[in-house]
């Protein structure tokens, strides 16, 4: 399903549940996408009285719509204007929206049964684990959270032993929650990592987890900061570069107690040459553990989405970790290169 929409929506409730599972992809209007997205449904939220949201969502549908697809309007003023309003601009379904989004979402889905079929390779006991992952009020409470990121880990790893990175990262590269996204990247990418070296399933475990968790303390860091669009300024900058410590202090704080896992949260942007952070350590101090949860870490970022820049192919993320020895020890990206490209 495709959401166009001139609102700033708040992502939670059904809206977040659908966008995490990769049901729903959402689109600010004024930066939806150019070219066609095959898609089952596409609603669109937006206030059909301004007259430039009006036109923008008619351009994005002349590229969206097809034959097939059900046009949904969500009016959160139904009246005779709007509903002519919708229909002028194709709409093959109306929905009432006075009680909001994600009212309006469960009855999209009560009326489009096949959108819940779709099957992600996400497991449900990895998607439970990551919202409570990112969410402040987890760690706020009193409690044992790490057996919530191991059961997440461990669903990971097996996901990515029974059907392949390649299938992970496909599904997982068009989420639309860019958090989301990135643990598990870095937490799939980690896992064939272990697996294509032949750890135990002990290790294995034990880097899945460091790359699931290895971002936890940015539940900490405002959102503002960690969706702008823009450059960050250096206090911005500062308050990023505390998540290592604060992921490290939240998982010690909830009774993790692995160190391998504990140290690749904390000094998971350190760089070999110690220009990285929090502590500036140099490469002979880190263990293997950590720099491999790093250069799994770097190559998600660069294969992701971001508003500031394209996605790089893995060819080229990779070529960035080989091309930068002087932060990544080489003998592990030529080995990780095994687990993600084909040979
Ligand atoms: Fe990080
Ligand atoms: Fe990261």
């Amino acid at each position: 399903m495709l959401l166009f929409t001139d609102r700033e929506l708040v992502q939670e409730g059904e809206l977040k549940r659908l966008i995490m599972r990769g049901i729903c992809r959402m689109f600010p209007l004024r930066s939806a996408p150019t070219f066609r997205i095959d898609n089952a449904v596409i609603l669109c939220d937006v206030d059909l009285e301004n007259f430039a949201s009006a036109h923008q969502l008619r351009s994005a549908l002349a590229v969206h719509r097809s034959a097939e697809s059900p046009v949904v309007f969500l009016l959160r003023e139904r009246n005779h204007h709007t509903e002519s309003q919708a229909r002028a601009l194709g709409a093959s379904d109306l929905l009432s929206g006075e009680e909001g989004i994600n009212a309006a979402l469960r009855q999209l889905m009560a009326k489009f049964p096949f959108l819940n079929a779709h099957q992600s390779c996400v497991p449900p006991e990895t998607q439970r684990a990551i919202e409570d992952l990112l969410e402040p009020n987890t760690w706020n409470a009193a409690g044992n959270h790490g057996g919530l990121i191991d059961a997440g880990a461990q669903a990971v790893l097996d996901a990515i032993e029974a059907e392949g990175i390649q299938h992970w990262m496909n599904e997982v590269l068009s989420y639309d929650n860019l958090t989301y996204q990135h643990c598990l990247l870095v937490a799939g990418t980690a896992a064939a990592f272990g697996s294509s070296l032949g750890f135990s399933r002990e290790d294995k475990v034990r880097l899945t987890t460091a790359g699931f968790a290895h971002d936890v303390g940015k539940a900490f860091i405002p959102l503002d900061i960690l969706n702008k669009e823009t450059a960050l300024d250096a206090a911005e900058i500062a308050n990023v570069r505390r998540h290592p410590m604060i992921g490290y202090a939240i998982l010690k704080e909830h009774g993790v107690q692995n160190t391998d896992v504990l140290s690749s949260v904390r000094s998971h942007h350190e760089l070999l040459d110690g220009s990285g952070y929090p502590a500036g350590l140099m490469g002979n101090s880190l263990p293997d553990l950590v720099k491999m949860v790093t250069i799994c870490d770097v190559f998600s970022a660069l294969v992701e989405r971001r508003t500031y820049k394209q996605p790089a192919t893995s060819e080229a993320a990779y070529d960035y970790l080989t091309d930068n020895e002087q932060w990544f020890d080489q003998a592990l990206v030529r080995a990780f290169r095994r687990s993600i490209l084909p040979t």
